[in-house]
């Protein structure tokens, strides 16, 4: 949830362009995402309590809000019609609620772009990780996932945020803000600048393996942190992935590479004292006995390179805050000096960790394949 407060005549307006029943009763911010701004909205319809998500899509990430819309639309109808005869079929994903004139998304007296999806009961959403089976959980979650929209019609989607993983597009955007050093903060980070050096060699390895087609395009969630996955409150069980922006082609690799990434931090993004940063392997056997569990249609290329996603991933996330510091802290939203520094170097430790669990971390994934 960003800072921005919304007046609720304006937010009462907003759901009156939606086709909802009932009356407004209230519209109360909710969650913590960091992207959009989510409220619970509640109506009530003969005396029954409705409930939905109101969200403003963030216009500063998503140049192309319908776009966005379009392709959460064929995303969440295609599950849809996979779940149509599950006992809690309307669990399983995100219902888009149409606007009155049609369209999934609306624009609402502020100027900005609305959407409205059905509320799911009964599961809710960690932020951080309480038990490591809720690590199993969503990466199994995320697996289904991307196993209902393996066969996706086509045309390809939206690419709503071009080469959003691409590592080597991203070293070329510090190389830039390097050379430019508009801050005159290059000279601080001359350890970091050192880690990346020492890492380029295998920046395109995914890249390649798939120019090489050995690796398959797919669709991807791009953002699979814990807090996207819906857990049953009865059962615990993922039931539906949720937060589907940045749904769009890419490789499985990257969504299994930055579960690792966010679900094994044994710290805060932003922790500095890194002696307590590192990658915890208990969360990582989880994630992969969980993944491999139902990512069936994984290619042998896919699985020999899971342990290394993790780090790849990492390092690229490292390398968009490195760029950012350098750049003046433009993109990521900070709350004290150095913060961006301070986020690029848990990551180039958990990289760190990471390598020097290597191989331990293979035999897992080995084990959890042959358990699978
Ligand atoms: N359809 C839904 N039903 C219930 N809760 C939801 C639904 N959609 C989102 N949420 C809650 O709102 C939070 C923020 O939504 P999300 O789409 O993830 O926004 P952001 O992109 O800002 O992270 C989620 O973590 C979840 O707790
Ligand atoms: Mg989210």
């Amino acid at each position: 949830m960003s800072s921005r407060t919304y007046p609720e005549t304006l937010l009462r307006e907003t759901v009156s362009l939606f086709s909802v029943y009932g009356d407004f009763r209230s519209a109360q911010p909710y969650g913590s995402g960091h992207i959009n701004d989510t409220f619970k909205v509640d109506m009530s319809l003969a005396g029954t309590k409705v409930s939905y998500i109101l969200q403003r899509i963030n216009d500063t990430i998503f140049k192309q809000p319908a776009r966005v819309m379009e392709n959460i639309v064929r995303v969440t109808g295609h599950i849809a019609v996979k779940h149509a005869g599950d006992p809690d079929a309307s669990r399983k994903t995100l219902t888009v609620i149409n606007a009155r004139d049609g369209k999934p998304l609306a624009r609402g007296p502020d100027g900005g772009w609305w959407r409205m999806y059905v509320f799911i009961e009964g599961a809710r959403t960690v932020d951080l990780i309480e038990r490591p089976v809720q690590a199993y959980k969503a990466a199994n979650a995320f697996a289904r996932f991307q196993n209902d929209l393996a066969d996706l019609p086509q045309p390809r989607l939206y690419e709503t945020i071009p080469e959003f993983h691409n590592t080597l597009s991203r070293l070329a955007q510090l190389d830039e803000a390097a050379a430019a050093d508009v801050c005159a903060r290059k000279a601080k980070v001359s350890a970091e600048l050192a880690f990346v050096d020492a890492h380029r060699a295998e920046a395109g390895r995914l890249i390649e393996r798939m120019r090489a087609g050995e690796i398959p395009e797919r669709i991807t969630h791009n953002d699979t942190k814990i807090n996207n996955v819906m857990l049953d409150d009865a059962t615990g069980e993922g039931c539906a992935v949720i937060d589907l922006d940045t749904v769009m082609p890419g490789l499985a690799l990257y969504d299994f590479g930055d579960m690792v990434r966010t679900s094994t931090a044994n710290a805060a993004e932003d922790e500095r004292d890194l002696s307590k940063v590192y990658s915890r392997l208990d969360m990582f056997e989880q994630l992969a006995r969980g993944y491999l569990a139902d990512a069936k249609f994984l290619v042998p290329a896919e699985r020999e390179e899971l342990v290394f996603s993790g780090r790849l991933i990492t390092f690229t996330i490292g390398v968009r805050f490195l760029t950012d510091y350098l750049a003046g802290d433009t993109y990521f939203r900070t709350s004290r000096p150095d913060h961006n520094l301070d986020r690029c170097r848990t990551q180039f430790k958990m990289v760190e960790s990471m390598e020097a669990n290597a191989a331990e971390m293979e035999k897992i994934a080995k084990d959890a394949a042959n358990a699978s």
